[in-house]
């Protein structure tokens, strides 16, 4: 898919470079063939049946002859430059250079925004994202204390282009009176029932249905989920040089940004080793989407997966990005990329690792995702007292993960 998606794109860039081309030389033809006459005929002096003498129609056709003539040339020279475009495109983008020279393509072009698709929204975004980015959050009322722990991070930091998707009128109230940018969507009965009531897990399916028009737009969204704190400003932070670029659910740098877990199967012997991929799965609750095609149909795929087998958000997220093409599927081509787990830290790391590190307790993260633990809010409030009241303590009391 792919590799005929770039070939496309090779084609059209080809198409457009041509297109120039030749648009300037038909400039030149009509310069040179009529110099006073092309964009005033109306005050031709040669206009019919003005009566010209045998002279002067001699005078005539041996211009004629003269300019087609020239018509030929130029037409012979638009060939072979367009013969030369063709080979330069081919020299640049087919031959591979030198040994340690060759990478391939991991940045896709951006969509070209279409405002058509929501108009509304797209008002909304001129005036609160920064640099064409956005953080995007989903809410409803079963959240809204974290959400209030998030916003008032979000304000600490100076953040100013953040944005919640109210799912119910208590949220959009909330906003409202404490001054927070907010996108309330127009009534589409199927997806508010369970925006408004649905459970965490529901909810959670809705953000991928929600951010394409952000996306369509010609924004790079950061999502966000509400259990997090915001430590840092995390746009100075990214790499934006993927598709996909996610906080990932790994405890260290090998479950995080992958290793090689043997498998052994003493049955075989001396080939009783066998060596697989592994990596923990990408946080579904706070990735960054560059607005290209593959994320766009990342969306639409999770979209599509969930609304047809359900399932749980995270895990079809994690599999129509990393499953690769096999016989009666085909995959999706995104590149991505692992947010760096000490900046962008989860609740288990923190918990489990950080807080009993003496250096690593010195480094301030960009955001703390406590997607781990259920008891959540204490947890939020217990990392904006370490990271930010300097309570040196107050990550103490709690256990590693959340006893039942
Ligand atoms: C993990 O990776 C980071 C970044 O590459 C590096 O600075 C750090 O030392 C690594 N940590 C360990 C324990 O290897």
């Amino acid at each position: 898919m792919a590799g005929r998606r770039d070939r496309f794109q090779q084609f059209s860039e080809r198409g457009i470079v041509i297109a120039i081309l030749v648009g300037i030389i038909i400039g030149c033809v009509c310069t040179i063939l009529l110099p006073n006459d092309f964009f005033n005929s109306g005050s031709s002096k040669v206009g019919p049946g003005s009566g010209e003498s045998p002279e002067q129609v001699k005078m005539l056709k041996s211009e004629f002859a003269i300019i087609s003539e020239k018509n030929a040339e130029l037409s012979k020279q638009v060939r072979e430059l367009t013969e030369k475009v063709l080979l330069a495109e081919e020299g640049t983008v087919i031959k591979a250079g030198p040994f340690g020279t060759v990478t391939g393509l991991r940045t896709n072009p951006t969509v070209v925004p279409d405002e058509s698709v929501n108009p509304r929204l797209a008002k909304l975004l001129e005036k609160v994202a920064v640099n064409k980015e956005i953080i995007v959050v989903l809410a409803n009322s079963n959240v809204k204390p974290m959400l209030e722990v998030q916003i008032a991070s979000v304000k600490r930091v100076g953040i100013q282009n953040y944005m919640v998707v109210p799912l119910d009128d208590s949220i959009e109230g909330f906003c409202k009176s404490n001054e927070v940018a907010y996108y309330k969507r127009d009534p589409d009965k199927a997806v508010d029932d369970v925006g408004k009531s649905g459970s965490g897990l529901a909810v959670s399916g809705l953000k991928f249905r929600v951010l394409r028009e952000f996306l369509q737009l010609g924004y790079g969204v950061l999502l966000s989920d509400v259990d997090i704190v915001f430590l840092q400003n995390p746009f100075g932070h990214l790499y934006r040089d993927s598709d996909v670029e996610s906080m990932s659910d790994g405890h260290d740098n090998n479950t995080a940004y992958g290793f090689n877990d043997v498998f052994d199967d003493p049955t075989m012997g001396q080939s009783r080793y066998v060596y697989t991929a592994r990596i923990w799965v990408f946080n579904s609750g706070f990735f960054y989407l560059r607005p290209t095609l593959p994320s766009i149909e990342l969306l639409d795929r999770v979209t599509d997966t969930l609304s047809k087998s359900g399932g749980w958000d995270q895990a079809v997220f994690n599999e129509h990005l990393f499953y690769p093409s096999h016989p009666g599927y085909t995959g999706l081509h995104a590149s991505k990329r692992v947010m760096d787990i000490y900046e962008f830290m989860n609740s288990r790391f923190l918990f489990k690792t950080v807080r009993k590190n003496q250096e690593l307790k010195k480094l301030k993260p960009v955001i703390v995702h406590v997607n781990y633990h259920r008891d959540k809010l204490i947890r939020m409030q217990a990392a904006v007292d370490f990271y930010v009241n300097g309570k040196q303590d107050a990550l103490d009391s709690f256990s590693d993960g959340t006893i039942e």
